[in-house]
């Protein structure tokens, strides 16, 4: 049995993937174009592993996607490839409408060209699972309830738009299909392997690095917080259990201000690596202009998952936390490597210039 991945060298796919092969023998086909934001490094682990099979090519590849269902017939595909950054899609929006909508758009309809193919029971038993945000669903007061799965998408980003309508997408292929779809809506991610261009890791890399840690606006926008292997889990349980067409909103019922996170990483960072040159980490915070249209508070109600699929986190945010900021103090050498462009060299070193090709990582 296997299962196709897409942007499984990014930050939450490549945790999902070696997650899913540390527990399991089913083949998993990656299929990553490598953006700045794709990094082999990640699956390092997983060289020799027959189990895992890399391909670098282009979600926007249709032909390149009709040869991967014939060839591998996926009995689901996990969807993470995305553009990601918020900050990136306010300065430059094109790559997300390709990737995210056109992408996503041909990989539907690949694999719906594949699911035609299929016989009633493989038919009935295929999946499709899309991996969106709860950005789609626009922004909160303080007072009003977290979003439920049935509120209204108000996307403010262009990443956030791009995304909903990734999202109807996939509604629409299963209402007017038949495909079977799931969909889940999640809020912010940390972990290991995060690019520390997202807060979290951007502060612990900064702060170790003396430079500014830097707040937009006045701070106190709030984020609800999941550790980035609950989400895998609360992905493997949807995949396994969840009803076709319905959507999943996943979260860790950790609303916090970024203010807070930021002060939270700076004790940490006081505590497991002082400042050699004394005081604390907390002195590098630096006040800066406010991101455009930004979006002043994101709260997931996860009552669905828990109480459809048994799902619930089991990280706290303190127990979350304390080992991201471990492994980034652990894992010099990979934030050296983003920071210098040099992972690309091994990508260079172990498959050649040969962009879409296949190996197994
Ligand atoms: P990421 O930016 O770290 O990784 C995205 C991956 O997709 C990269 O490996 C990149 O190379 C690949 N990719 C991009 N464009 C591609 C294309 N055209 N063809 C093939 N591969 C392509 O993103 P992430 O933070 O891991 O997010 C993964 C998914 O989860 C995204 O769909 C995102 O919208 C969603 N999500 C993220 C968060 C979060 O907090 N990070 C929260 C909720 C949902
Ligand atoms: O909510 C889920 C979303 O979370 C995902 O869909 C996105 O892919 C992911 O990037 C993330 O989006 P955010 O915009 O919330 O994440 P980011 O880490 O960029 O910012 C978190 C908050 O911190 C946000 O309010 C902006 C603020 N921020 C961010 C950076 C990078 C700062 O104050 N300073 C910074 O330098």
């Amino acid at each position: 049995m296997t299962v196709l991945v897409t942007g499984g060298a990014g930050f939450i796919g490549s945790n999902f993937v070696l997650d899913r092969l540390a527990r399991s023998s089913e083949t998993v086909v990656n299929l990553d174009n490598l953006t700045y934001a794709g990094n082999l490094d990640n699956l390092a682990s997983l060289q020799g592993n027959p189990g895992h099979v890399f391909v670098h090519g282009d979600l926007c590849d249709r032909p390149l996607l009709d040869r991967l269902f014939a060839q591998h017939r996926p009995r689901a595909v996990i969807h993470f490839a995305a553009e990601s950054h918020v900050d990136r899609s306010i300065h430059g929006p094109e790559d997300f409408i390709q990737t995210n909508i056109v992408g996503t758009f041909r990989l539907l309809e690949a694999a719906r060209a594949h699911w035609d193919g299929l016989d009633a029971r493989q038919k009935a038993d295929f999946r499709f699972l899309h991996v969106s945000t709860d950005e789609v669903y626009g922004t909160l007061t303080p007072q009003d309830p977290p979003f439920a799965e049935t509120n209204p998408h108000l996307p403010n980003s262009p990443y956030s738009a791009s995304k909903a309508a990734s999202d109807h997408l996939v509604r629409a292929w299963h209402h007017t299909y038949g495909l079977p779809v799931l969909t889940t809506n999640c809020s912010n991610n940390y972990g290991p392997y995060q690019f520390p261009e997202k807060l979290i890791p951007l502060v612990i890399v900064n702060a170790l690095a003396g430079k500014p840690l830097p707040i937009y606006g006045d701070g106190l926008q709030v984020r609800d917080w999941l550790y980035v292997g609950d989400h895998c889990q609360a992905i493997e349980r949807v995949l396994e259990a969840g009803t076709p067409g319905e959507t999943y909103n996943i979260g860790g019922w950790n609303e916090m201000s970024n203010l807070r996170i930021v002060a939270t990483i700076c004790g940490l960072l006081d505590e497991l690596r002082p400042r050699a040159s004394g005081g604390g980490y907390a002195d590098q915070i630096t006040y800066v202009a406010d991101r455009p249209g930004h979006d002043r508070r994101y709260a997931i109600d996860a009552r669905k998952i828990q109480r459809e699929l048994g799902w619930t986190p089991a990280e706290t945010f303190e127990t979350g936390i304390r080992k991201t900021v471990a492994w980034y103090l652990q894992h010099p050498e990979w934030v050296a490597r983003i920071q210098q462009g040099g992972y690309r060299d091994w990508i260079q070193r172990h498959y050649g210039e040969a962009s879409a090709g296949e190996a197994s990582a």
